[in-house]
Order: structure tokens, then C-alpha cells, then sequence
């Protein structure tokens, strides 16, 4: 309990409460202030605080876990079984899937434990315990240079998180993170235990678990089945160990019953999960940044990498395997930041912004706080200096980086500065990432995107981040040649000679060379000649500009989020922007009107699956059992009687981002009655500006879940091992 009264103290400091924005609000769940719980009350909560999160007892928040590396998932069975999105799961389901056993295209179910798959390298996370370390954390941060705070302060939260973990923590797998809240006004440490022999149990086929592909991607209306099912395995004590056949599955803490009673308008729905990031105290200068820098080139450069995967996929099976997961990842975002820009820029969220801040300013100049006085001008001077350089950096970081042999050999640089034993010592591991990287390229797709990058990059960034040496050698093809397409042609001709030569595509040269690693052979090479040469402009031209305005935007945004506390005492309650660390929101099943004349429901049905239904096409296609099943509306204990239909997805007024990807949606009583899996489009903006009239979270019904399981997979077994309440 003395965790939490410390906790506490800082949210009382901090002038905890009154009129709430509608709906909008990530909470630390052991936080929750008195004014945000009544209003929950007053939705529908039915629970109490402790419930929902104990220090010492078990409760909600034991069955809400990380999944993967960056999803949410839950706990539904006493032995250990989770549910969470299809997208979550995808790329464990393509992992473990061959041409010949395409679990990702035709669905998988287990109908024992023996049928269960491990899936190498997945694991999950339980939240274990939380403390406020800020004292702790301000102590060490007294004695370091403001301008190196950036720098310093990972080194720090490690080694303070480190002496924080006891022995037992320490022989049971956990791990220990300390997160900064409100951009460093509050420091909490974290102590999760980690699993690491996680099953795949079932999943609907990709047909399902996809539906609509990425046009439907990040919009409502919306008829996917995105969920996916997996176990936790343990030792014979419960323990986090590595695979091993010898594993039991796991005894929970707590497990979130099934409730199949079905919602309606207004019902209320609470999430618990793990929001990965958002900005919400961002400025108008990073507004500016993001709408006319970094999101427009971010777009035009996942396109041109998308467009050329998707044509190899579409030619073959088993590129579409191999490129499945990575590609999903490019369009997810490349999709989000293009709906982000025009947003922001619909809703004017600059123009909000610059108003805020001058509201701000005005409060500090009336009530004499010096401190914030030239905190815009202070911002504005910080974005200015790093303006010059952000193109490079994003060209960078999506364009070079974009190419797949690019990002490997850009990790595998340090071969260069190594010692011949430091290799050595490290052999295998280098070797794995070269295995890894020769599984996952698709050759084809990624030497035309290398070659656009590669001219993109020249054709488009400041001459002073080109580095000519690779440069020079194209441009003497060019030269003798004028037109764009002749250009392009002297590109793909180096990048062609380039992807022939490195060894990082002759697996087992590398290999033996890894017995006697001699550098010049490196040096030599022209991969990681082109990368080196690129490297030696970011790290000496942009990446120290880059730290530079990292760290003046972390230190003003301290400074800007406690004066907005202060201003706002007794007014307005704050929470601290998400940062992978678990979250509660709240609000309501709620239909939406997005334009003039236009009114969306809050559910879909499986009538409108069937109507979206295109056979044969690559995102609307539907297994035949599902077609004939739902023609005859065999809909078994699931349906809704008032529509004699299956409620397939709903939405609700709730405050989620990506990382909430899994995330249980509860009833008042804490009852399973959905998964949420996406934002609606009208709401792209949410990371930086939550639209309390437009914003939607998209959960998929969990009578539409059970419905598959049952109906599709003729999985009863998992259906038997659930809590269900009816
Ligand atoms: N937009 C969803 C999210 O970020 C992912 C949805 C996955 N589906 C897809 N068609 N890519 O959580």
C-alpha cells in the first residue's frame, strides 16, 4: 500500500480533477482520480478501484498482458489461454506457417494441447508490481549536464531499475523498466515477468482475420474478425522457462469471464492495455513539423516500397508468406500518417494549438510565472534549428533504411569497428541475423526499392547529406545518359552489381569468413561500403542535431506539461501521455456522424460481410464453411434476436492508440465483451489531438469471436474452457 499512497501524492500535487473532456483519457490504472472514477460509475462501472487494480491482491489488471512486442492481450481460461487481435498474432501465425501448412490462409485450431505450435521468440508480459521512483530518478538527474539529460537518462533508469528488481524477481524471469510520465515530471517503475513459451491455439484464416484488408484498414464501417488465440506455458511451479515439451499451461492470476448477454447504444465499455505513444502536449511547431515535413516524405516512401512488394506478393504464395508480416507493419502506418496529415490539417490543429499556447503564455505573463514567460519562443528556437535536418533523417531512417538489405547491413555495421575476437566471441549471433536476413528478403522487390530509394534520396535531400562517394559512381553512368528513366536504369545497374557482390546475401561466405574475420574483405564490400558511406554523414551531420533537438524538446515539454498542470489546478484532470505502459479507458457503444448527411451505425453484422463479399479478390474473398454457414444463419448462441443477425464489430467512444491492439473491452461488471482493434479514419489525428466527436475505437464483438471458434473452427474445446455468461 505505500506504493500507491506515493503514487497518490504526486496526482494530489499535480491538482487532480474536475471536468473531464468527454470520454478522452489514457489513466494510469492505479491512479485513477475520484472525479474520473465517478464519472466511470456513472457509465456503468460497477466495480470498485481495487478491482480493477491491487497492489497486493489479484485482480483486473493480472489478466491484461503485453503480447508480442508491441499488442495487448488477455487472459480467458484458467489455463492460460489469451486472446487477442488476428494482426497481433500475425506474425507468429505466418512464422509458422509453410506453403504446404498455410495456417495464415486457412485458419488453424487446435483440438488438444498436443496440436498447440510454440512459436520461437514470442513471448508475453505480466504487469507485476509499479513504484514511484521520481525522488530517486531527480536525485542522480541533480549532478547531469541539462544538455546531456537526454543522453544520460537511459543509463540511468537502467541501472536504478536494475537495484530495484529483488532476488526473487531476478530468478523468476522479471524485468524491471523505468518509464518517465508527463515527459519527466514523474519517473514509475514497472516490474513485468516474462514469459517465453507461448502456443498458438487459433486462429480464423487470414480471409477472416483480415477482412477488408487495408481498405479497410483504420475505417469504419468495418467486418473483420480480427482475433487470434495463443497459451501460456510455464514450469511445473508456475515459472517463466524456455520451451520445453515438459511444460504444463499456465495458472493464472486472474481470469476476465465471457459475457455473450451482447451491447447496445450507450453500453458501457472499459479497456485495459498498452497504449504504445502519444503527443497530446504537442506544440504547433511540431504540428507544423509533422504535417509538412516529416509525415508527407514518411507517405512517399512507404508507397514506392509497397506498391513493388505487392506486385512479387501477389505472384506467389510463399513470397506473400515471407513478406506478410513486414509489409503489414510498412502499410499500417504508412496508411496511419497519411490519414494523420489530412486530419490535422481538417480539424486545424495547428491553429488549436498556437491558441493553447497563447492562452498559456497569457495565464504565465498574469500570474507573474516568469518561468514559462518565453517558453513558445524558447520551442519555436528548437524547432528551428532542427528543421534544416529533418528531411535527411526521415529520407534516412524510411528511404535507405527502407530497403531490407540496407536496415540488415546498417546493423551489422559495427563489424567494421570490432576487434577480430570481439567477432569471434559473437559469431553466432552475427551469423543468425545473416540466416534471418536471407529468410526474410524478398530479392526481387527489394533491389527495384533500393534502387528508387537510392535516387530518391539524391533527386530529393540537400547536398550536403548526399554522400558523393556513393554518388559518384552512378552519376558517371548518369551523365552520358539525360532522361529520368535512363537514370533510373544506371541505379538499378549498381544496385543490381551490388546485390550479386555482398556477402551478406552468400550466407555461408559469411560464414566462413566469420572464421577469420578479416575487415578488408568489409571494407571492400559494397553493401556495407554504401551504408558506411551514409553513416558518416548521419552520425556526424544529423544524428548530434538530431540529440540536440531531442533533448531541448524533452526538457520544454517538462516544463510546458507542469505549467499546464498548474494553470489548469482544480479545473482539469491529466494523464500522462501513453508510453507502452498499461492504460485505462473508458466510455460508451456510440454511432458517429462523419460528414454532412452521413450517419454510421455502432455495429456492423454479418449481413455486411456478405455484402462486401468478392470472390476471389485479395482482401474480400471468405472462406466457403463461413459463406454457408452464414447464408443458412446457423448463429448457434450468438446471435442478436432483435436483428436475427451476428453482431461482428461495434464502436465505442473509448481512448485507444496502437499498443491497445488486444485489448479486452469490459463490460461494468468487468466481463469480456470484445477485443478492440483499430481507430476509425476520421480520428487519424488522435495521437496528437483527441476529437471527442469524432473519435472511435473499433472492437470486434466477442459473440462474433465465439461464433468462429465454434461454428468455423469447430474448436468446442476452447469454447468449454471459457467463463462464459449468458
Ligand atoms: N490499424 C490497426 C492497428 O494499428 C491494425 C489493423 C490491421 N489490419 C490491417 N488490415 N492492416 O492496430
Amino acid at each position: 500500500m505505500r506504493k500507491m499512497k506515493q503514487l497518490l501524492t504526486f496526482g494530489l500535487s499535480f491538482g487532480i480533477i474536475t471536468s473531464v473532456l468527454a470520454d478522452e483519457g489514457m489513466w494510469l490504472p492505479f491512479l485513477i482520480g475520484e472525479k474520473t472514477y465517478q464519472d466511470m460509475v456513472k457509465k456503468g462501472l460497477k466495480l470498485t478501484k481495487e478491482q480493477i487494480f491491487s497492489a497486493n491482491k489479484s485482480s483486473l489488471k493480472d489478466a491484461v498482458i503485453i503480447f508480442g512486442g508491441g499488442c495487448t492481450g488477455e487472459i480467458v481460461s484458467n489455463k492460460g489461454l489469451i486472446f487477442t487481435n488476428h494482426h497481433c498474432g500475425y506474425d507468429a501465425i505466418a512464422k509458422v506457417s509453410t506453403v504446404e501448412h498455410n495456417y495464415l490462409k486457412n485458419g488453424f485450431w487446435a483440438k488438444n494441447l498436443n496440436e498447440e505450435i510454440h512459436v520461437p521468440g514470442l513471448t508475453v508480459q505480466f504487469l507485476e508490481r509499479i513504484k514511484d521512483v521520481t525522488d530517486k530518478v531527480n536525485n542522480e538527474l541533480k549532478n547531469v549536464d541539462a544538455l546531456k539529460t537526454l543522453s544520460e537518462l537511459p543509463k540511468i533508469l537502467n541501472r536504478l531499475a536494475q537495484q530495484e528488481l529483488s532476488e526473487d524477481e531476478k530468478k523468476t524471469n522479471c524485468e524491471a523498466r523505468i518509464v518517465p510520465m508527463f515527459s519527466g515530471n514523474q519517473y514509475i517503475l514497472f516490474v513485468y515477468k516474462r514469459y517465453k513459451d507461448v502456443r498458438l491455439v487459433g486462429t480464423p484464416s487470414e480471409s477472416l482475420g483480415k477482412f477488408g484488408g487495408d481498405t479497410d484498414n483504420w475505417e469504419w464501417p468495418r467486418h473483420t474478425a480480427d482475433f487470434s488465440i495463443f497459451r501460456i506455458y510455464a514450469d511445473k511451479n508456475g515459472q517463466p522457462a524456455d520451451y520445453s515439451p515438459d511444460n504444463i499451461p499456465l495458472t493464472p492470476k486472474y481470469v476476465i469471464p465471457v459475457n455473450i448477454k451482447g451491447i447496445k447504444e450507450n453500453s458501457y465499455a472499459m479497456t485495459m492495455g498498452f497504449p504504445g505513444g502519444t503527443n497530446r502536449f504537442e506544440t504547433s511547431y511540431g504540428v507544423e513539423l509533422k504535417t509538412s515535413i516529416e509525415n508527407p516524405s514518411t507517405v512517399e516512401l512507404r508507397d514506392i516500397r509497397l506498391k513493388n512488394m505487392m506486385e512479387e506478393m501477389k505472384k506467389s504464395e510463399a513470397v506473400k508468406l515471407k513478406l506478410a508480416s513486414y509489409y503489414a507493419r510498412v502499410a499500417n502506418y504508412w496508411k496511419f500518417f497519411d490519414g494523420e496529415n489530412k486530419q490535422l490539417l481538417k480539424y486545424k490543429v495547428y491553429e488549436q494549438k498556437k491558441n493553447d499556447e497563447q492562452k498559456f503564455i497569457e495565464w504565465a505573463k498574469q500570474n507573474n510565472k516568469t518561468e514559462y514567460i518565453n517558453l513558445m519562443q524558447e520551442f519555436e528556437q528548437c524547432f528551428n534549428n532542427w528543421k534544416p535536418y529533418s528531411k535527411a533523417r526521415i529520407y534516412f531512417q524510411e528511404g535507405i533504411l527502407g530497403s531490407q538489405l540496407f536496415s540488415y547491413t546498417y546493423r551489422l555495421l559495427s563489424l567494421l569497428q570490432l576487434s577480430k575476437e570481439d567477432i569471434t566471441k559473437n559469431k553466432t549471433q552475427y551469423l543468425e541475423q545473416v540466416k534471418e536476413l536471407n529468410k526474410e528478403i524478398d530479392l526481387p522487390s527489394d533491389q527495384k526499392n533500393t534502387a528508387v530509394l537510392l535516387k530518391k534520396y539524391k533527386d530529393d535531400i540537400d547536398a550536403q547529406f548526399v554522400p558523393s562517394n556513393v554518388y559518384d559512381k552512378i552519376s558517371k553512368d548518369i551523365s552520358m545518359t539525360s532522361n529520368d528513366q535512363s537514370s533510373l536504369t544506371a541505379y538499378q545497374n549498381f544496385v543490381n552489381d551490388l546485390y550479386k557482390n555482398t556477402i551478406l546475401l552468400k550466407p555461408s561466405e559469411f560464414e566462413k569468413w566469420l572464421e577469420n574475420p578479416d575487415k578488408s574483405v568489409l571494407e571492400k564490400d559494397p553493401a556495407f561500403s554504401v551504408l558506411n558511406a551514409f553513416y558518416q554523414i548521419v552520425s556526424t551531420k544529423i544524428l548530434p542535431e538530431y540529440n540536440k533537438f531531442q533533448n531541448c524538446n524533452f526538457l520544454l515539454q517538462q516544463k510546458y506539461q507542469k505549467g499546464l498542470i498548474e494553470m489548469y489546478k482544480g479545473k482539469k484532470e491529466f494523464y500522462p501521455d501513453a508510453n507502452f505502459t498499461m492504460r485505462l479507458s473508458y466510455g460508451v457503444v456510440k454511432p458517429y456522424s462523419p460528414k454532412d448527411a452521413v450517419f454510421y451505425k455502432e455495429i456492423c453484422t454479418i449481413k455486411g460481410v456478405l455484402e462486401k463479399y468478392k470472390p476471389g479478390d485479395y482482401e474480400f474473398d471468405l472462406p466457403k464453411d463461413f459463406v454457408e454457414t452464414a447464408t443458412k444463419k446457423d448463429f448457434g448462441n450468438y446471435a442478436d434476436k432483435s436483428i436475427n443477425d451476428i453482431v461482428v464489430t461495434y464502436i465505442t467512444t473509448n481512448d485507444i492508440t496502437g499498443g491497445n491492439s488486444g485489448s479486452p473491452v469490459l463490460n461494468g461488471k468487468g466481463e469480456l465483451i470484445g477485443l478492440a482493434f483499430d481507430g476509425n479514419y476520421e480520428a487519424l489525428s488522435h495521437k496528437i489531438h483527441f476529437d471527442a466527436q469524432y473519435n472511435r475505437t473499433i472492437c470486434v464483438d466477442i459473440r462474433y469471436v465465439l461464433w468462429i471458434i465454434e461454428k468455423i473452427g469447430k474448436a468446442d474445446n476452447l469454447i468449454k474452457e471459457l467463463k462464459i455468461v449468458a
